[in-house]
């Protein structure tokens, strides 16, 4: 059985006078599946989604979300996904309850359904205690939260977020993920932005990186991590004295071994498990003390670096491009 991608871009472009936010950006999101867009302040991410979820009109390009074009039917587009944008747009004034109400009477949804919807959602989101106090006094991780149920409210089986969450602090970002991969498991499509080289690593399938408006590579994430170099081996040595016998060594290992004298850390290029164990048998021999000896991988971080010749993260959250919502 072949089922219709759950989202398409099709060298999708936004021009904004002289600047290509976006600049002719293809993607597929097969349904069921996490596709993570991937890229530093201003790579075109939110552009991108805007687009997809029919609150930006293309330059040129199209998409397809749940088979339905974002250009000739905007329409049910709308009706097959949810949109948690980059600020939080909750109203301030009301309850979560209310927000959630509000929602459901906008969407026109039977106001039992919504009634039992908030209960659960409450509960999945851990915003039982607040969920009659005004959004106002919420913190920015309940906000988020809240924003959340919000989309998640029409039960939407393709799901668009916009770095979900910046701003959050570590125990709400896993409490977050755990939310999505639980969504995910229940069959919902995500397609979600991140600056987070880590969100990214633990939520996608495939991982879209944006820099500049266009995709500077994709894939899986081993399949980004083996493209930034091959895994090593990293011996960390008890005794500084000892590091010169140690690099004589792991040379007779690998080709290429790297010391740092300070840290008494050695690093030999490997090829995978069987090297890190080779390794560890001849200094099983040598009678040298260890402090630690392991395999590491690439990180997506220095996949980054190797793509664009800066650090993902390094440009930091800060946005004050203020969403718009549905008008
Ligand atoms: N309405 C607009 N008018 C003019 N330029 C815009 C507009 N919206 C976005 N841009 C520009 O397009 C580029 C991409 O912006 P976009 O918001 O899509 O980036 P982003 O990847 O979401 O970044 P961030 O991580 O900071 O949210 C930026 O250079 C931005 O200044
Ligand atoms: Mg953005």
């Amino acid at each position: 059985m072949t089922t219709a991608p759950a989202v398409e871009a099709i060298d999708l472009a936004k021009h904004f006078g002289a600047t290509r936010a976006v600049d002719g950006v293809s993607f597929v999101v097969p349904e069921g599946s996490v596709l993570g867009l991937l890229g530093p302040n201003g790579a075109g991410k939110t552009t991108l989604v805007r687009m997809l979820t029919t609150l930006s009109v293309p330059t040129s390009g199209t998409g397809r979300v749940a088979g339905f074009d974002i250009l000739r039917q905007p329409t049910e587009v709308r009706r097959s996904m949810g949109l948690t944008g980059q600020a939080a747009t909750v109203d301030e004034i009301l309850t979560g309850r209310e927000n959630l109400k509000l929602i459901g009477s906008l969407y026109g949804l039977p106001r039992k359904y919504v009634k039992d919807a908030t209960e659960r959602l409450f509960a999945r989101f851990d915003l039982v205690d607040a969920a009659d106090r005004m959004a106002k006094t919420y913190s920015g991780g309940m906000r988020r939260r809240l924003d959340l149920a919000v989309s998640l409210l029409a039960a939407p089986p393709i799901l668009f977020l916009d770095e979900p969450t910046t701003g959050l602090d570590p125990q709400s970002r896993s409490g977050l993920w755990a939310v999505l991969r639980e969504l995910v498991s229940e069959g919902t499509t995500l397609v979600l932005t991140t600056q987070y080289l880590e969100e990214a690593d633990h939520l996608a399938d495939e991982i879209v990186v944006v820099d500049k408006g266009r995709v500077i590579a994709a894939g899986t994430p081993t399949q980004l991590k083996d493209q930034a170099g091959q895994a090593s081996v990293v011996v960390t040595l008890t005794h500084a004295s000892d590091v010169d016998r140690a690099a004589e060594l792991m040379s007779s290992c690998s080709a290429e071994v790297h010391v740092e004298r300070g840290s008494r850390r050695l690093t030999a290029q490997a090829g995978g498990l069987g090297d890190m164990t080779r390794i560890a048998a001849v200094f099983e021999t040598s009678g040298i003390e260890l402090d630690d000896l392991g395999l590491a991988r690439p990180s997506l971080d220095d996949v980054f670096l190797h793509l664009t010749g800066h650090r993902a993260e390094a440009g930091g959250a800060a946005d004050l491009t203020n969403e718009g919502v549905a008008s």
